[in-house]
């Protein structure tokens, strides 16, 4: 057979695969039998394996899982991934609507879908191709999980247009596969997963796709970003085009012409969700016109123009078998609930936090109460309130140690504090407690050093403090519990670089008191090096914005510490960074544009350039994008059927420029 014959029967063979595969998983309309896709794959298959220059990345067979791969590369979302506000109730819902209708003019129509409990994931597709698949991570940065998402029948290998787009879903395990993978793993003494989303997101952060391949998941697809091509104007043609292209959108979406239409969607499914064979932990609302859409606008966590039902929380009772205290980074000593084993919203709940004292004594708990849990946000269990008509009188009071229960130094309550403080700075518990912070996801972010291994590390005494870190060798860490030479190598690597980190990620990571992770931003922008922060004067940093007085006393006070001044010397000698990566501002405000230090709304389509880019474009030039037009307002960017913001505006004088305006002034 000559070669071109084989790359047509080749290409013959995907299409046909990759259409057979579309009506089983996305249309659940199979055309053939099973046994049928089967030779044909296997066809393919011995194809491949004979000519394996003639095999590609968008081959059905690729979905059966490649090679393992050593770790997951971080990859920057084109445009952030946010996360929703959330509604509890009716009043929410209204409320929700009534901040809509303020934000916006016009007939307000709105998309209310089926809110999937699975994990948010990105899909990128150029010229029609699968090329990459993200998971969410921080809504900035994810992971590169493409490898694993391939496994997932039902997200396309090729669409059937070769357009260039990114969409957005839900990657989830369906109820039946979950119960019979937990099935399995009883029977080979594995620990079974607590519900279909940890299952979901265990089996998509797996480094060797066989596994994910294995585990039967599938995906919703809810938004897409598009590119170029079709000219969308809203949320519900959009979930029209991304099926046409062959993606699989939840079908239960309905569009609702008022609130009262979304109450009743959403009061049915507070009934129905049981029948479904996902699960599903809400509804999401969204308004439908993507131009209102733009108008509204996004706070930095979430877009003002969707809003996520939560099904109420449940609540079930067990017994409080005891309390235990634990210490924090900041010393403050928590009690938690020590629960009879129980299920709450699909996890097992052993614990609950019972946040501090006053709580105890407000709600009357007592060691061997009965007490009713729910979910916080479904996540974190909380007692809700106490049985009192079980009580028998066995029950005991609780009272807080005058000690610390870690250091036994006498604990203290700091004036206007309801928690009890243990100020030991030696104290070990904290030690511990502040090595996980400073190894935690928003500070150096270093992978596979979980709570777990810093313990281990800390009482086999091989860290003291966090520059010790630097200084671990492969053979101490191989000592370790569960550490093969594998893991080892990762971690060592995962630590090499975290060195190189931008100086904000180490200042939030040092756990200076009232510096979260954005005030370390701001403060690495300002300062640049670790060296000029440390000379910083009171009222250096009260001259910035942002920094208000407690802040720029606590950072003050810490830098005054000689052991401070040790550690950073330590971190320094092992090769930490100590300078600001990011855009300075220094740099900023030496940039000659005319966006300098001025406040830009864009408002409209624009048909150049994403909204995000222009948005970054703005910002590089020093100028600040935001969401609604004020007095403030220095200039208006209006791009086609531009709405409300434009004629408000008009109304205020603003100074307004065309997409063409933008344009040729970025091009200058
Ligand atoms: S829209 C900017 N639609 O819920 C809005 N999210 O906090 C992006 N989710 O992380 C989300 N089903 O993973 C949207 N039909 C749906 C969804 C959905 C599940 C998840 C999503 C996101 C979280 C919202």
């Amino acid at each position: 057979m000559s070669e071109a014959h084989v790359k047509t029967q080749i290409e013959d063979l995907k299409t046909l695969l990759n259409q057979y595969n579309y009506e089983y998983h996305v249309l659940d309309k199979p055309s053939v039998p099973d046994a049928e896709y089967d030779q044909k794959l296997h066809e393919l298959i011995k194809l491949e394996q004979e000519h394996p220059d003639l095999r590609t990345d968008d081959s059905p067979t690729q979905r059966i899982g490649g090679e393992p791969i050593e770790g997951f590369e971080k990859v920057q979302h084109r445009a952030p991934m946010l996360s929703l506000g959330n509604a509890f109730n009716e009043q929410d819902l209204r409320d929700f609507d009534r901040r809509v209708r303020q934000g916006v003019g016009g007939d307000i129509h709105y998309v209310c879908e089926l809110k999937i409990d699975g994990l948010a994931v990105s899909l990128l597709y150029e010229e029609g191709r699968f090329v990459r698949g993200a998971t969410r991570g921080d809504g900035t940065t994810g992971e590169d999980i493409t490898n694993n998402l391939k496994t997932i029948r039902s997200i396309p290998l090729q669409l059937n247009q070769n357009i260039t787009l990114e969409v957005r879903g839900e990657a989830f395990m369906p109820k039946a596969s979950f119960e019979k993978l937990n099935q399995t793993r009883e029977q080979e003494d594995l620990e079974p997963f607590a519900n279909p989303r940890n299952a979901a997101a265990g089996s998509l952060r797996q480094l060797d796709p066989k596994i994910a391949a294995k585990r039967n998941l599938d995906i919703f697809v809810y938004g897409a970003g598009l590119y170029e091509g079709k000219n969308i104007g809203s949320h519900s043609e959009s979930l029209s085009y991304m099926s046409e292209l062959g993606f699989k959108a939840n079908p239960e979406w309905r569009r609702c012409t008022s609130i009262d239409e979304v109450i009743e969607y959403v009061n049915g499914w507070v009934e129905r969700r049981s029948d479904l064979n996902y699960e599903i932990d809400g509804i999401v609302i969204k308004v439908d016109s993507l131009d209102q859409q733009d108008e509204l606008g996004t706070t930095v966590k979430s877009p003002r123009w969707a809003i996520a039902y939560k099904f109420p929380a449940e609540e079930v009772i067990t017994q409080l078998e005891g309390i235990e205290l634990s210490v924090g980074r900041t010393g403050v000593v928590t009690p938690t609930a020590h629960l009879k084993a129980v299920q709450v919203a699909g996890t097992t709940v052993k614990r609950a936090s019972l946040h501090n004292e006053d709580l105890i004594r407000e709600k009357d708990i007592k060691i061997g109460d009965y007490v009713v849990i729910k979910k916080a946000g479904d996540i974190i269990p909380e007692v809700v309130n106490v049985i009192e008509d079980r009580r028998t009188g066995d029950e005991q009071d609780f009272n807080m140690p005058e000690n610390c229960p870690e250091c036994d130094s006498e604990l203290v309550r700091i004036e206007d504090e309801v928690a009890l403080r243990c100020i030991n700075p030696k104290c070990p518990a904290q030690i511990r407690e502040g090595l996980i912070h400073f190894v935690s996801r928003n500070a150096m972010n270093i992978d596979g050093l979980g709570e777990k291994v810093i313990t281990q590390l800390f009482n086999e005494n091989l860290i003291q403090d966090v520059a010790n870190l630097f200084e671990l060798q492969r053979d101490e860490l191989l000592k370790l519990e569960r550490m093969g030479e594998k893991s080892t190598d990762n971690l060592l690597h995962a630590i090499e670089t975290s060195k190189v980190n931008s100086l904000e990620r180490l200042l939030f990571g040092l756990g200076i008191r009232h510096v979260g992770a954005k005030a370390a931003k701001t403060l690495a922008e300002h300062f640049e090096t670790m060296e000029r922060l440390q000379n910083a004067t009171l009222e250096d940093l009260t001259a910035i914005h942002e920094i208000g007085e407690k802040m720029a006393d606590s950072v003050v006070l810490y830098f005054e510490k000689p052991e401070v001044d040790q550690l950073i010397e330590h971190l320094r000698q092992v090769g930490v960074n100590m300078e600001y990566k990011g855009i300075k501002r220094s740099e900023v405000e030496d940039v000659d544009s005319p966006f300098n230090g001025k406040t830009i709304v864009l408002t409209g389509k624009l048909q150049q350039l994403s909204r995000n880019d222009a948005k970054a474009e703005i910002e590089r030039l020093g100028g600040k994008v935001t969401g609604s037009v004020s007095k403030s307002t220095n200039l208006l960017i209006a791009g086609e059927d531009a709405g409300s913001k434009l004629t408000k505006a008009e109304k205020l004088g603003i100074e307004i420029w065309t997409e063409e305006d933008f344009i040729t002034e970025l091009n200058n």
